[in-house]
């Protein structure tokens, strides 16, 4: 495979399993690419290119307060340059002399045939391994939902996490990395990747300085470009956003809530503080693609991608989000619902930059409710999603925002339903009521994910399922159907 190099000057300076790195090539080139073709580590595997099938998946570890957190990504969708300053981690990087734990539960269990897919498994679950999530069975599947296998039936694969799960059972809260390595689920090397990246951190370019130089683009995840442009990308001197800090905050100012472009699903499903006003935010989240895929796709990827059926666009529309956008230095807030003008057509200047969110959190409590159905439980976009965001003032709805993805050719902000509902009750009449007018606001179209009754039928549906999940002792299914 021909590997371009760069035509500015950035040097990428990483550490890949015990080895330091550092490559003048392309940044734009993947990082599954560079570890096969350069570095002739064949254990990543190709399957789909496309972050589907997690044969490419590694881990990926950042340096903070002299603590490393290692997460799963797709190396398919993933540039070098988003390499830069981490330790980047192979199959053949947690090879151990005998076969580790994990390795051992998977045969043990039968949960390998054809091996194709079985490295993506066994990285995906030493990172699980790794975390400082509690060992249990739900957990452990959930850190492999980004992985397909066609052999195995996937129950030998569930036996093989419930016998992690047990070898896990004394694993202590702090410091874990040293029990790791003494137990054979890690080589011993990786007590030395703090000490070896802080001093990788002090000679090496973070900062965006080539995002001024002509040729260059700027890249967060990846995660929607590297399956757009693949071919065209690895001719990019790719500039990494994806770390800077300037766009990685949530933050709590006055009364607004600010979420910076670059933040990862998974960032918002770990923010305390989000989920002191969204209390489901971290289950709502396990609906947004992969944990590979959580990890790497950004907020402002989501939203400019402009898919009629964005999960977090329309979380945020029913969010009645503004967003924030940035020219140089000069910034442009508009409201979310504004921003989409028509089929992947969107208010954005050549030269303006998604910055972030905000939305305003209202002086009483928020009740907020996300529903999404598609064909595959997860990494799968939806048929049909919608979200509500609701505020109650003397058991009457004083605000209402109500959004709906998959029913128009744009993301959906529900205008007139929205407005219906301030002012009512509680009442099933209520809520019959708005479902027609919201079928009124909709055109869907029959495609591959389901025809256009189906479509308005799945969205009623999970209309309705908002008031039975936010108040379930005033409606039930049977008063509503
Ligand atoms: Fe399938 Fe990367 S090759 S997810
Ligand atoms: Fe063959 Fe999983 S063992 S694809």
């Amino acid at each position: 495979l021909y590997l371009p190099k760069q035509n500015i000057l950035f040097v990428i300076h990483f550490i890949l399993n015990n080895e330091p790195i550092q490559t003048e090539l392309s940044s734009g080139i993947t990082l599954l690419d560079f570890i096969r073709y350069h570095q002739h580590l064949k254990g990543t595997k190709i399957g789909c290119r496309e972050g589907d099938c997690g044969a490419c998946t590694i881990l990926v570890g950042t340096l903070g307060n002299n603590q490393m957190k290692y997460r799963s990504m797709t190396s398919c969708l993933m540039p070098l340059a988003n390499a830069n300053g981490k330790h980047i981690v192979t199959v053949e990087g947690i090879n151990v002399q005998d076969l580790s734990p994990v390795q051992q539960a998977v045969v043990e269990e039968g949960g390998t045939q054809c091996g194709f897919c079985t490295v993506g498994f066994i990285v995906s679950l030493t990172g699980y391994c790794m975390d400082n999530q509690t060992a249990n069975y739900p957990n452990a599947i959930k850190a492999i939902d980004g992985n397909i296998c066609r052999c195995t039936g996937y129950k030998s694969l569930e036996r093989a996490c419930q016998h992690i799960v047990k070898d896990l059972q004394d694993k202590p809260e702090e410091n874990h990395m040293d029990w790791l390595v003494k137990q054979g689920f890690l080589p011993t090397y990786f007590k030395n990747i703090p000490d070896q990246l802080e001093s990788l951190h002090q000679n090496i370019l973070f900062d965006v300085k080539p995002l001024k130089k002509q040729g260059s683009l700027p890249v967060g995840g990846g995660t929607d470009l590297y399956v757009q442009r693949p071919e065209e990308m690895i001719y990019f001197d790719t500039v990494n956003l994806f770390d800077n800090q300037e766009f990685k905050s949530i933050d709590l100012v006055d009364d607004f809530i600010y979420i910076g472009a670059e933040v990862t699903a998974t960032d918002l499903a770990e923010s305390d503080l989000l989920k002191t006003y969204l209390p489901n935010l971290e289950n709502d989240m396990k609906w947004v693609s992969s944990t590979p895929i959580r990890n790497m796709g950004t907020l402002a990827g989501n939203l400019v991608n402009a898919s009629p059926i964005g999960d977090l666009t329309i979380y945020f529309l029913a969010l009645n989000a503004d967003l924030i956008l940035l020219e140089n230095e000069t910034e442009r807030i508009i409201a979310l619902n504004d921003f989409y003008l028509g089929y992947k057509q969107k208010d954005l200047k050549e030269n303006e930059w998604v910055k972030g969110i905000r939305f305003q959190l209202p002086n009483e409590p928020m009740m907020f409710n996300f529903e999404k159905v598609c064909k595959r439980e997860f990494l799968d976009i939806a048929s049909v999603n919608t979200a509500i965001s609701l505020v109650l003032e003397n058991d009457q709805i004083k605000s209402a925002h109500v959004a709906a993805g998959g029913v128009n050719p744009i993301p959906c902000y529900l205008q007139k339903t929205s407005a219906f509902l301030i002012g009512k009750s509680l009442e099933k009449e209520v809520v019959i009521e708005a479902a027609k007018i919201m079928d009124s606001e909709i055109a869907p179209i029959s495609d591959a994910r389901g025809s256009e009754a189906y479509k308005r039928l799945l969205l009623r549906q999970l209309f309705y399922g908002h008031f039975l999940n936010l108040f379930p002792s005033i409606f039930s299914l049977k008063s509503l159907v």
